[in-house]
């Protein structure tokens, strides 16, 4: 359902081709005059908020905290006037989320949520809601809500790059035309079986599995160890690949399996590097990349290649 899920939550804010968040009760003009924001969010939904603190900043410039909300609350947050909270939640009814955007409010900041349930309670109490298209979210595991959530926040994050006119009519028409390329790369990707079964093979009996990334990679490699782990059961975590040095390597042995992320071509040579760090100490690596990206074939066991 990944690919009509995401479709129809791009279709929900962009019509002919211009994006349209009025019916989220999103006004233009507040949009512009935000300073910063504060994404808060649980799990899946809060690895969705490192992705948009990335691209929101590199389009627009405007600084982005994101929060674990079961946190949030705890640390006493300063928040500024002038910054909105966003909170991104599939069901609309996590505890610590509703609280966080419960402080928010009390706070004076005005909250805008990213849910997919119709009238839930972060909904209800949200200021503006961009509700996902995702329909209902069976699995305890989230998968289409997690890519609707992604592709609400790149679309957010070109009406803000647009609103702080930061990109110009026709970088984003550009930008959102390739939005809308992505239902049918995902749908390329669910068609990988043969690609990934003998990746899997190898990595059934693991008892650690390791994600490296860096940037963006970092951001969806969190979400890729969660869903491991959620569902195989096998203990895996994501690190970001210039951290993994400074104490982790130890656990690196001779078979661990790394898996590494490559999909930002400035930084695939670095992440290169930390994947042959790993290797020297007898890791077994795994890549799942770009096309573009150049490697040496003989440091990965599998590489899948991604659109
Ligand atoms: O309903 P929410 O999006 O607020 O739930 C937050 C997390 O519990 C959720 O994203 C969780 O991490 C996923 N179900 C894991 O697959």
């Amino acid at each position: 359902e990944q690919p009509q899920a995401v479709k129809d939550t791009l279709a929900a804010y962009v019509k002919e081709g211009k994006i349209d968040f009025s019916e989220g009760g999103l006004d233009w003009k507040e949009l512009k005059e935000v300073t910063r924001f504060y994404f808060v969010a649980c799990g899946s939904a809060y690895h969705v908020s490192l992705v948009a603190k990335n691209v929101i900043e590199d389009l627009t410039e405007i600084p982005v905290e994101c929060d674990v909300a079961s946190e949030f609350r705890y640390r006493n947050p300063k928040l500024q006037e002038g910054g909105m909270v966003v909170v991104i939640s599939q069901s609309g009814e996590t505890a610590d989320s509703i609280a966080a955007l419960r402080l928010a409010k009390e706070k004076g900041l005005p909250v805008l949520s990213i849910v997919n349930v119709l009238g839930s309670t972060i909904a209800r109490e949200s200021d503006h809601v961009l509700y996902t298209c995702a329909g209902p979210e069976i699995s305890v595991a989230t998968t289409k809500a997690y890519s609707c959530q992604l592709a609400a926040g790149y679309i957010f994050s070109l009406l803000l790059a647009k609103a702080k006119g930061k990109i110009s009519k026709e970088e984003t028409r550009s930008l959102t035309e390739e939005l809308f390329l992505l239902p049918g790369k995902i749908q390329q990707c669910l068609s990988f079986d043969q690609e990934i079964l003998p990746m899997a093979k190898e990595l059934k009996d693991a008892d650690n599995i390791f994600f490296l990334g860096r940037g963006l990679d970092w951001a969806i490699s969190m979400e890729g160890a969660l869903k491991l782990k959620e569902i195989s059961y096998i203990h895996c975590e994501s690190y970001s690949s210039g951290e993994l040095k400074h104490g982790t390597i130890s656990l690196i042995e001779k078979g661990s399996p790394v898996i590494g992320l490559l999909s930002q071509e400035e930084l695939a040579g670095k992440s290169i590097s930390n994947i042959h760090e790993v290797r020297s100490r007898g890791a077994k690596c795994f890549a799942i990349r770009m096309e573009d990206i150049t490697i040496e074939e003989e440091d990965f066991a599998h590489n899948l290649i991604v659109p």
